[in-house]
């Protein structure tokens, strides 16, 4: 018989081995109490980016919008700017509409106020209750997941466990040294998942829970969480026309506010497709006709989470004194630090 994980021994490994992390640091004039637009912001990075990349990334964010009011008012241009690069671009404009919504009525304090906040979906809700308003809830992500897999030693794949495996996290709450710190408790599970509770290689020795932990005495712990097979992604092409002029400008536009990359700047072209495109088919597309379009040698290719995309680039000089409807020019070095990294390689592609 496996002794029960107790709260208590995860939380004194958490007091002895907690991960400084910039989103950890006290929060000055709140007297040392999380600020839930901190929480907020770092859980919605932390999301599909590491914490290595999100350091940074945090800092400068806040930086330029230090509170809720001043992310609410920037423009949408402002904020997909200082999100490029970082991908996930939903997530952006997810914190843009939160937080114009947030600025008139602040920070609700419960999960089921802060889900109707828009673009804050279970776990967003759950992590800031939880670190910002300290309420009773476990934040169920990749690292409690397999944190939760192993030590009650789920074999039922993910994605189908998901909903299983966030109701045996949630146990942890029925423990009263967990109720009572439940933001440390959830970063506890973090930090436990991301150091030592790690996917390939878990550092079983050292773990606070080891002797509880039913994977491991059955030792199964590194196969665990198992995960039903993803089919192999596709490749979609694209043809994309990069317009200079004279002094050497970009004419680029914004996409759709909707679907992929959204409301991000961009390199006009085709769509992108599971079928190669054919040179007269691909220049239908272009912002210009009738000018001479070079195609380069090369392609540009970027990984997106459903597919894997090919990107041929042409080029041609504009016709003096060019304004097309819905474009604008860019500097080369303005135009890479607002756009995403897949517009970028088009950029790499054509040295510009
Ligand atoms: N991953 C998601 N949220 C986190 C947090 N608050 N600290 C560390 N890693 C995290």
């Amino acid at each position: 018989m496996t002794p029960s994980s107790d709260p208590t021994l995860l939380l004194a490994w958490y007091d002895r081995h907690k991960r400084s992390l910039p989103w950890r640091m006290p929060s000055g004039p709140l007297g040392g109490k999380p600020d839930p637009y901190r929480v907020w912001l770092s859980e919605v990075m932390l999301q599909q980016t590491t914490v290595a990349t999100v350091g940074p990334r945090y800092a400068r964010f806040l930086a330029r919008f230090p509170d809720v009011g001043r992310l609410a008012a920037a423009s949408w241009e402002e904020v997909a700017e200082e999100w490029a690069g970082l991908g996930y671009y939903a997530r952006a404009r997810n914190l843009h509409a939160g937080a114009r919504a947030l600025a008139a009525g602040g920070f609700p304090t419960t999960v089921e106020e802060l889900r109707k906040i828009p673009g804050i979906g279970a776990y967003t809700a759950a992590a800031v209750a939880a670190i910002a308003f300290g309420r009773p809830v476990v934040p169920a992500d990749g690292n409690v997941e397999r944190v939760t897999a192993r030590i009650h030693a789920v074999d039922q794949p993910l994605p189908a466990a998901k909903a299983r495996l966030a109701m045996l996290a949630q146990g942890w709450m029925e423990n009263a040294a967990a109720r009572a710190r439940p933001g440390d408790f959830a970063q506890a599970l973090f930090d436990l998942g991301a150091t030592v509770c790690t996917p390939r290689n878990p550092a079983c020795a050292i773990c606070p829970w080891r002797d509880c932990c039913v994977a491991r005495q059955a030792g199964i712990q590194a196969s665990l969480p198992r995960k039903t097979a993803k089919k192999p992604r596709p490749t979609r092409f694209g043809v994309h026309f990069l317009l200079s002029d004279a002094a050497g400008r970009l004419l680029l536009r914004r996409r759709p506010e909707s679907g992929l990359l959204g409301g991000m700047l961009e390199v006009p072209g085709t769509p992108w497709r599971e079928e190669a495109w054919g040179a007269a088919e691909a220049a239908s597309h272009a912002p210009v006709a009738g000018i001479a379009w070079q195609p380069l040698n090369g392609e540009a290719a970027h990984g997106f989470t459903h597919f894997e995309l090919r990107m041929a680039l042409w080029r041609a000089e504009a016709p003096k004194g060019l304004a097309l409807e819905g474009f604008s020019w860019w500097d080369a070095a303005a135009a890479r630090a607002a756009m995403p990294t897949a517009m970028k390689r088009l950029l790499d592609l054509a040295g510009a």
